[in-house]
């Protein structure tokens, strides 16, 4: 079925999974442990997106390691590929909030770009025989009524966010071309699932809905997104990292597209809660109207579906905020809430 099978983990290899304190990361982790025999040293800065709790389930687990630092620090970074003899790397770590990125750019050229740097010349110097770059699907700019995202489609980046994203895309094709590192850039629409950071749509909707707070939707509701669920981006990413060509780019999405304000209304219904706690609010500036994405190459050249149907996800996703109150309470506190007035106020 795969001709380069020679990647796939031996018994005792070890990656790294950098931001592995955050949403995906935290999920990608408990994914490849479950899947594989492969040991982890997740470095993460533990940044307000970062949080350790998302990783109780596996936290003693001889196969799992914790390094607390950034990646963009060279010394933390080649420390921990030379003490922990790293075959390969998954970089996750991010700012990934586009609403952040239009209040403050610096902080995604300085994590996003200048990070992802200081991993691929260290992933040089150490031989690291493979990289994985986490990206998104918002590289390729905003669609209108139809169409959809190719690996092929230009990048045409509209936020800062998303530029920082097409940045560091840009950044791995180039260590490949030139330096002949084994480097694959995944490309992935909205994902949404537990210990998601309350900041994005569906889990701000839902910590909001439940506590009786107004739920803000950008402009008229009628942007578009693709929405995955998160085991189904793990599943996706670990058979590119697996099996992926070098050089190449995976999309991944999960054929499910809504409008913003059918999602906010299947979570109020979801939640048993009344229409009336919607508010519309200044719309985001730049604001992408469509997201979809093509994903046939990886169901192709990795044999990967989406398997979780948007209903089920939200319901389960709904059910796991509901029973993690105490997790959103311990989030939607300090900088949050400076954040989030900030960028809810009229
Ligand atoms: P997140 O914001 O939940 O988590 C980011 C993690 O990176 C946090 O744990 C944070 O502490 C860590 N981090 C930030 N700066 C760091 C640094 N300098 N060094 C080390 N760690 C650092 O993000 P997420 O939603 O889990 O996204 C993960 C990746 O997936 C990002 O690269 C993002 O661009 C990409 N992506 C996200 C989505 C989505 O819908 N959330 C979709 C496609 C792609
Ligand atoms: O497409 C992949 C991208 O999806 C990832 O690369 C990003 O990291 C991730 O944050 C996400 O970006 P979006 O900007 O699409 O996600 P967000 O959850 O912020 O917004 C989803 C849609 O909901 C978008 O059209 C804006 C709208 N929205 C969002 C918020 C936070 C609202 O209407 N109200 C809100 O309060």
């Amino acid at each position: 079925m795969f001709n380069n099978t020679y990647l796939l983990p031996t018994m005792h290899s070890t990656i790294l999974v950098t931001g592995g304190a955050g949403f995906i990361g935290s999920n990608l982790i408990k994914y490849i442990l479950e899947h594989s025999n492969t040991h982890i040293v997740n470095l993460d800065a533990l940044t307000y997106a970062g949080n350790l709790q998302n990783l109780t389930d596996v936290e003693l687990d001889s196969r799992y390691t914790f390094v607390h630092g950034s990646i963009q620090n060279a010394e933390i970074v080649r420390y921990v590929l030379r003490r922990y003899n790293i075959s390969g790397i998954i970089n996750c770590a991010a700012e990934s909030h586009v609403d952040r990125s239009i209040q403050s750019a610096q902080p995604f050229v300085d994590t996003n770009i200048n990070g992802t740097l200081v991993l691929l010349e260290a992933a040089k110097e150490y031989g690291i025989r493979r990289f994985l770059q986490m990206s998104t699907d918002e590289v390729y700019g905003s669609l209108g009524a139809e169409g959809f995202f190719t690996e092929e489609t230009p990048l045409q980046p509209n936020s800062p966010y998303s530029a920082s994203k097409a940045a560091s895309d840009c950044l791995v094709r180039s260590f490949v071309h030139t330096h002949n590192l084994d480097a694959v850039i995944t490309r992935c629409s909205n994902n949404y699932g537990p210990y998601q950071f309350p900041e994005k749509l569906i889990p701000l909707m839902i910590s909001n809905a439940v506590n009786d707070i107004s739920l803000p939707v950008y402009g008229d509701g009628m942007n578009v997104r693709d929405w995955i669920y998160v085991t189904d981006h793990c599943s996706g990413v670990w058979q590119a990292y697996q099996h992926g060509k070098a050089g190449e780019v995976y999309n991944f999405g999960g054929k499910s597209e809504k409008y913003n304000i059918d999602v906010v209304k299947m979570i109020l219904q979801g939640v048993g809660k009344d229409e009336s706690l919607i508010t519309y609010v200044k719309d985001r500036p730049g604001h992408d109207k469509r997201y979809a994405i093509d994903c046939t190459k990886a169901e192709r050249e990795l044999q990967w579906q989406p398997t979780v149907t948007f209903e089920e996800g939200l319901a389960k996703t709904i059910a796991w905020y509901q029973d993690n109150n105490a997790w959103v309470e311990n989030v939607r506190s300090g900088a949050y809430l400076a954040y989030y007035a900030k960028q809810y106020q009229q």
